[in-house]
């Protein structure tokens, strides 16, 4: 099993490289958005507590995601290997996400860390808010606040990944294929 974590600020092209990842190496893309988003669609009382959070560009507590993500790994034994794309978020989430992984005696093999500046991020979401129909992605001032809550509580699980030595940083601006060869070319390196 080869598990890997596309890490990276809101608007990195976590969920637009995850696409492609997941059709290359036949891996189980466990996205916390779009579990959360799913949420919010079957109006259950977690999605309506979550959206008001997510709303504000906060993130929702570590035990809610969680929990989703164990779920997930149960739900899904025969799985080759995850992408986790959007989790962890925390220190705590990322310590959590260990021991689950243990528990299945398997560890995250990789952590690919897509860097993009802070202004390709704004004016990425801006876009997308056109058509998304994303409420976070509506206003600028929600999509620096996402911003605001990575610097402050997501940065930290590359520092936690890095005493692993499990983080690789990738250029994430330029064409979607080209960062998608330096992705293939280092999961490639760790694969083999
Ligand atoms: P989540 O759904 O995870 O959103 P995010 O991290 O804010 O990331 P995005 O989906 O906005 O961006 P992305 O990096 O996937 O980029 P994408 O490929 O879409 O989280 C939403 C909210 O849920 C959080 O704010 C939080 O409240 C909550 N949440 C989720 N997980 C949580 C957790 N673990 N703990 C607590 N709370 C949690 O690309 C963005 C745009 O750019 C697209 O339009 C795309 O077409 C475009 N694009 C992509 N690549 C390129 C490129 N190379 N060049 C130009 N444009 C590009």
């Amino acid at each position: 099993m080869f598990n890997i974590i596309l890490f990276g600020p809101p608007g990195s092209g976590k969920g637009t490289q995850s696409e492609k990842l997941i059709a290359a190496y036949g891996l189980k893309h466990l996205s916390t958005g779009d579990l959360l988003r799913s949420e919010i669609a079957a109006q259950t009382p977690l999605g309506l507590e979550a959206k008001s959070i997510m709303d504000k560009g906060q993130l929702v507590p570590d035990e809610v995601v969680v929990g989703m993500i164990s779920s997930a790994l149960d739900q899904n034994p025969q799985a080759k290997g995850f992408l986790f794309d959007g989790f962890p978020r925390t220190e705590a989430q990322s310590v959590a996400l260990d021991k689950l992984l243990k528990l299945k005696n398997t560890e995250i093999g990789v952590v690919l860390a897509l860097d993009v500046s802070e202004e390709e991020l704004v004016s990425r979401l801006l876009n997308r808010g056109k058509t998304s129909g994303r409420s976070d992605d509506t206003n600028e001032s929600v999509i620096r606040a996402r911003i605001a809550e990575y610097k402050a509580k997501t940065t930290v699980v590359a520092n936690y990944y890095s005493t692993f030595d499990k983080v690789v940083h990738i250029k994430g601006e330029g064409s979607v294929d080209e960062i998608f060869e330096s992705l293939r070319s280092e999961i490639d390196k760790r694969m083999s």
